[in-house]
């Protein structure tokens, strides 16, 4: 990585204050194996949450003589209360978000620390593009990179908690270095996978998109019944969001086969949407059951793009089992919020990602993979949570459950988010 380094840290120079030398805080240091890369005569803090990295840094200390060393402070990037406000020119991070427990709050913190006009430098990596096997491989081998790389977690999308952070000017490039050749694209990895490398290239896998839909169908009725009690006390909520005159209008993002309907209160109006065309045979079916409702329209649609929708157009956004399959669920959540009138409200019940204390959380991520194929894109790895703690709704009414089912999906969150 050295020349990535060299290219990275040749803009150190910009962010000099106007007088004395440069203030660097170097936040989960470790060894230090970035000082060789700062100009001479920088003033360096650095911090890490583990104090046994200070016999290594010492070391590499007085291999960089050319540094000024200030501190060393035991702390986690997301704590750095040792640290002033507006009191460094530079904050560095490298291979360090993917250990942190929350992104966001690291950012945030270096955020703070930085004088005005200071930057924050970052060399990180990522979770690969989707429709790589190497995006395949990070994600089976994610559970005991964890337990072995101290928490460090190779399938993050580091770039995502950059763009939302809110720096002034975000510099970021993706770039594939030439480190651990074995989870790269690779003769041997590709015989491994040959039978769902056949099944795409041959169309299978888009002739499942046909099959998917029956399973859903059937599987609904097993999964309604198991969740007959939180969806009742969930959609009981709707009675909130009627507007003043007239039926509640619902729009169900991924409707699916139209499992929902029987517990929405007689007289609403339904949209639905979903990008898969072919459930509508299903979606039928459950509009024929359910006729105490009025069926508006039914677009194919993906929840990251509700154009044909008009801008605060209706009183709920329905998302039951969809924020685990969408491509962008910061995007899913900005059409909801905009096709939302003022007021009304996003209802959820999703399952997510398990505690990462638990082994429900390693076998989630052990056979992600193989689910992500039968289950059509879904994910059990997801913090949806996450997202719509940062959406921006006004009053998040949210909890997480644990109901009966498959344990792949058991963790659930469940409630609504108001525009
Ligand atoms: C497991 S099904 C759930 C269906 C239904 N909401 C339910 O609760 O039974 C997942 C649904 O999400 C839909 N879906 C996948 N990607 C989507 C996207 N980007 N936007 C909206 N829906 C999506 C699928 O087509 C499918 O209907």
């Amino acid at each position: 990585m050295n020349d990535n380094k060299r290219e990275l840290f040749r803009n150190l120079e910009k962010f000099y204050p106007p007088k004395g030398s440069l203030r660097i805080l170097e936040v989960g240091c470790g060894s230090g194996a970035n000082f060789e890369h700062y100009p001479t005569g920088c003033r360096i803090t650095c911090t890490d949450p583990n104090p046994h990295f200070q016999q290594y840094l010492k070391e590499s200390m007085a291999k960089n003589d050319h540094l000024v060393y200030d501190n060393f402070i035991v702390a986690s990037g997301e704590n750095l209360k040792a640290v002033e406000d507006n009191s460094v020119d530079v904050v560095v991070c490298t291979l360090v978000l993917c250990s942190v427990q929350d992104t966001l709050m690291v950012l945030r913190e270096a955020q703070r620390v930085l004088r005005p006009g200071g930057a924050f430098f970052f060399l990180e990596h990522v979770v690969s593009d989707p429709s790589s096997w190497v995006y395949f491989f990070q994600h089976v081998f994610r559970p005991i990179w964890y337990f072995f790389g101290d928490g460090c977690e190779i399938t993050r999308a580091t770039w995502k908690h950059l763009e939302a952070a809110g720096f002034s000017d975000l510099q970021l490039r993706h770039i594939q270095t030439p480190l651990f050749v074995l989870l790269r694209p690779h003769i041997v990895v590709k015989v491994l996978i040959l039978p769902l490398y056949i099944a795409e290239v041959t169309g299978l896998l888009s002739f499942y998109k046909r099959v998917f839909p029956l399973l859903v169908y059937k599987m609904s009725f097993s999964y309604n019944n198991k969740m007959n009690d939180k969806k009742r006390e969930l959609f009981r909520n709707l009675e909130k969001f009627y507007p003043p005159k007239g039926s509640l209008r619902i729009l169900e993002v991924g409707c699916g086969s139209g499992a929902n309907f029987e517990h929405y209160p007689t007289g609403c109006r339904i949209t639905c949407t979903d990008p898969n065309p072919h459930f509508q045979k299903y979606l039928k079916k459950s509009m024929a059951k359910n006729d105490h409702l009025v069926y508006d329209s039914f677009i194919v649609a993906s929840g990251e793009n509700l154009k044909a929708v008009e801008d605060n157009s209706v009183d709920v956004v329905v998302c039951t089992l969809v924020l685990c399959s969408v491509q962008d669920t910061p995007k899913v959540l900005q059409e909801a919020k905009r096709v939302l009138r003022p007021g009304g409200a996003f209802f959820f019940l999703e399952h997510v990602v398990s505690d990462p204390a638990s082994w429900v959380y390693f076998f989630q991520h052990v056979f992600q993979p193989f689910w992500y194929y039968f289950g059509d894109g879904c994910e059990t790895t997801r913090a949806t949570w996450k997202h719509l703690e940062a959406s921006g709704f006004s009053d998040l009414q949210l909890r997480h459950v644990q109901p009966p089912l498959f344990f792949m999906i058991r963790p659930h969150i469940v409630g609504y988010a108001v525009k």
